[in-house]
């Protein structure tokens, strides 16, 4: 026998943020009018907003996900099946499927949590996802196109998952919401997949090609060993890289690097450039002084950097530092986009840069 409990809003998260992503979504459903409590444990790598209202529409309908930091993937509507019978789970998934959504889905995602608990379920999904595909797909459940919602199956264990839907382009593309970056070959340090994932997260394709290109100059402070400049030149900048370090010999043979081993946060260009990078390791509103210094002087015009969060007031922490930005920016064309990445540990990286869409 199976057994449903309401419906709610799912977030995952990095685990040991739980509690940041419970008051992240309480907060952002009070700004739509919606009240209700969440179900989170400590290190699950989740959390559930349960409304006290049995339909919220306006959640699914107003949240919007790149206003998250601490979430990865927002899933709505999302109902738990719990009991399911070991031989057959197939039948009463499809069956809370049936009586809970009535859209069709442009794809199926049986996921799980991001802790070592839950990747013990991935032989299990392995083996399962197929059977549960090619049922979906009997039952009529795919719409075949890319603008259709998506279908998560959230494992907690091989009996109990939360089933629930996200809308393309409110959403995280990925799979759990995890991008699968490779370390490219000859980059110097495992940091620089955090610049790009921080490319793909903040800014759209269109941005990409205009700002990540022959041509464009950047400035990386604290880049040694070499991480995030390796990034940029690979798009093709030139890169003024400050750090009293050494940076990877590779790097600093390469035409389009200049390093200067002089202080972050005192050295400013003499020329403008596209980029500020920042990765020193400091307290939060210094780095964000230093990068509001930086925009508003036009020293760049776009910058990207991670705020080392302290151990307790994590998500205050990042308010307090947006609103610093904020008011030295009151150039209100500069848009504010936050978000601990997958590749982020006890931080969160920051982009701001002028407005364009
Ligand atoms: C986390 S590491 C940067 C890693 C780099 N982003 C990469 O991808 O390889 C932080 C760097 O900041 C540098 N740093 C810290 N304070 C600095 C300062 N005041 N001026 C310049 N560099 C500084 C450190 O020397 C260190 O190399």
């Amino acid at each position: 026998m199976n057994k449903q409990t309401a419906r709610g809003t799912l977030l995952y998260c990095r685990p040991g943020f739980e509690r940041e992503c419970a008051q992240e979504i309480t907060d952002a459903a009070a700004t739509v009018g919606v009240y209700g409590f969440v179900k989170a444990r400590e290190n699950s790598g989740f959390a559930v907003f349960i409304p006290y209202e049995t339909v919220a529409t306006g959640l699914r309908r107003d949240l919007r996900f790149v206003d998250f930091v601490f979430a990865r993937q927002i899933v709505h509507d999302a109902v738990l099946v719990e009991a399911m019978p070991t031989g057959d789970r197939i039948t009463p998934l499809l069956q809370c499927i049936r009586e809970n959504f009535d859209r069709r889905f442009s794809e199926v995602l049986l996921e799980t949590a991001d802790t070592n608990e839950a990747k013990e379920l991935s032989s299990f999904l392995k083996k399962f996802s197929p059977a549960f595909n090619s049922a979906a797909a009997n039952a009529g459940l795919l719409a075949g196109h890319s603008t259709a919602p998506r279908l998560h199956v959230f494992f907690l264990s091989s009996a109990a998952a939360w089933v629930g839907a996200s809308d393309p382009d409110n959403d995280s593309p990925w799979h759990m919401g995890i991008p699968r970056l490779k370390l490219p070959r000859g980059a110097p340090s495992r940091s620089t997949q955090k610049l790009a994932e921080a490319f793909s997260v903040f800014l759209t394709e269109h941005e990409r090609a205009d700002w990540l290109r022959e041509g464009r100059t950047a400035v990386d402070l604290g880049a040694a060993p070499g991480g995030w400049t390796w990034q940029l030149v690979h798009h093709g900048l030139h890169v003024t890289a400050i750090d009293n370090g050494a940076l990877d010999p590779a790097l600093l043979a390469n035409f389009q690097v200049e390093h200067l081993q002089v202080d972050g946060f005192h050295w400013h260009p003499k020329q403008a450039v596209d980029w500020v990078v920042c990765d020193m390791i400091e307290k939060p509103a210094r780095i964000a002084n230093l990068m509001a210094d930086w925009l508003a002087n036009g020293y760049a015009q776009r910058a990207i950097f991670n705020l080392k969060l302290p151990m307790k007031k994590r998500r205050e922490e990042v308010i307090a530092c947006k609103a610093l930005v904020e008011a030295r920016l009151t150039d209100t064309n500069f848009l504010w986009r936050a978000r601990q990445l997958y590749h982020d540990r006890e931080e969160v990286t920051v982009s701001v840069a002028r407005h364009q869409r």
